[in-house]
């Protein structure tokens, strides 16, 4: 259970928030990609300007050109219009973004072409779901440098991760083959919002030997979470996104062990 924390503590970790600025040595604050990289945010609005053909073209260009375990490529995409996501779903691109393009790790690919290649659901699972994240993260980063805003979405209603079983059969995804997040393209509306809270560098980085975080900042960090969520979304909270995904985990896990493993779930349990 997530301890509240009092309209003191609320306002600390806001202000704490707002001075959590990225550090760049200033002899590399004029390096294009590093801005671009450390100011991206996700964002949740956008107007109704249309993401030119071209510009799309070459986010989706950024996608396959990423690396990959082996250049095993170990991805798809599906990939939408405002129009088309309509005629799929039913409803708008989420935050009425105007693309949407539904990344999947394609776990079989390596047996596809190699059949040599061991059976191994949890390493093929990993691969691809690293490489597909990998190539989620240039189009994200492509879009940025090329003023695109997106957000990654793993709970979107009905297009992400924990409703794998749902795109299965709306996609015709065959088995091996596993939605990971939904990635929603537009212009953004208003001004960027500051970073939510970043664990620090010496809590993340070790030397030799596995260092387990100060509780005590993590803590700091979870209160700074919950603040920073209360302050960009005042209608809903941390803890009632958590309950969405307490609602929906067992049944999206299920759903998963069938995609990843196939008809071998039975005798693998
Ligand atoms: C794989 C993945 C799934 C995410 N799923 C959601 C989501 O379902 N809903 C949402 O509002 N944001 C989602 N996000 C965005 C994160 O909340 C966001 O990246 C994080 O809060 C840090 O903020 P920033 O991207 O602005 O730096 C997701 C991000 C990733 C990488």
């Amino acid at each position: 259970m997530l301890k509240p924390i009092g309209p003191l503590g609320f306002v600390k970790a806001l202000l704490r928030i707002i001075r959590g600025k990225p550090r760049v040595p200033p002899a590399l604050a004029g390096n294009a990609l590093l801005n671009t990289i450390l100011s991206r945010r996700s964002a949740r609005n956008y107007d109704s300007r249309p993401i030119p053909d071209d510009v799309f073209d070459a986010i989706l260009e950024a996608a396959r050109v990423a690396p990959s375990t082996v250049n095993l490529q170990t991805w798809s995409f599906a990939v939408f219009t405002a129009a088309s996501w309509r005629d799929t779903f039913g409803r708008p691109i989420p935050f009425k973004a105007q693309r949407a393009v539904i990344v999947m790790a394609d776990t079989h690919r390596a047996r596809s072409v190699f059949e040599a290649f061991p059976h191994s659901p949890l390493v093929e699972y990993t691969i691809g779901v690293m490489n597909a994240s990998l190539a989620a993260m240039n189009m994200n980063l492509a879009a940025e440098a090329l003023g695109v805003s997106s957000v990654m979405l793993s709970e979107t209603g009905r297009s992400g991760l924990l409703d794998a079983g749902y795109l299965k059969e709306t996609l015709g995804l065959p088995d091996g083959v596993i939605p990971i997040m939904t990635i929603v393209f537009g212009y953004a509306r208003g001004a960027r919002p500051p970073m939510p809270p970043r664990l620090a560098l010496d809590q993340i980085c070790f030397e030799k030997r596995y260092v387990e975080p100060d509780p005590g900042l993590m803590r700091r960090w979870m209160e700074e979470m919950m603040a920073g969520y209360k302050a960009a979304f005042p209608t809903s909270s941390f803890e009632a996104q958590l309950r969405v995904y307490q609602s929906k985990i067992g049944q999206a896990e299920q759903e998963l062990r069938r995609l990843v493993l196939g008809h071998s779930t039975d005798t693998d349990r």
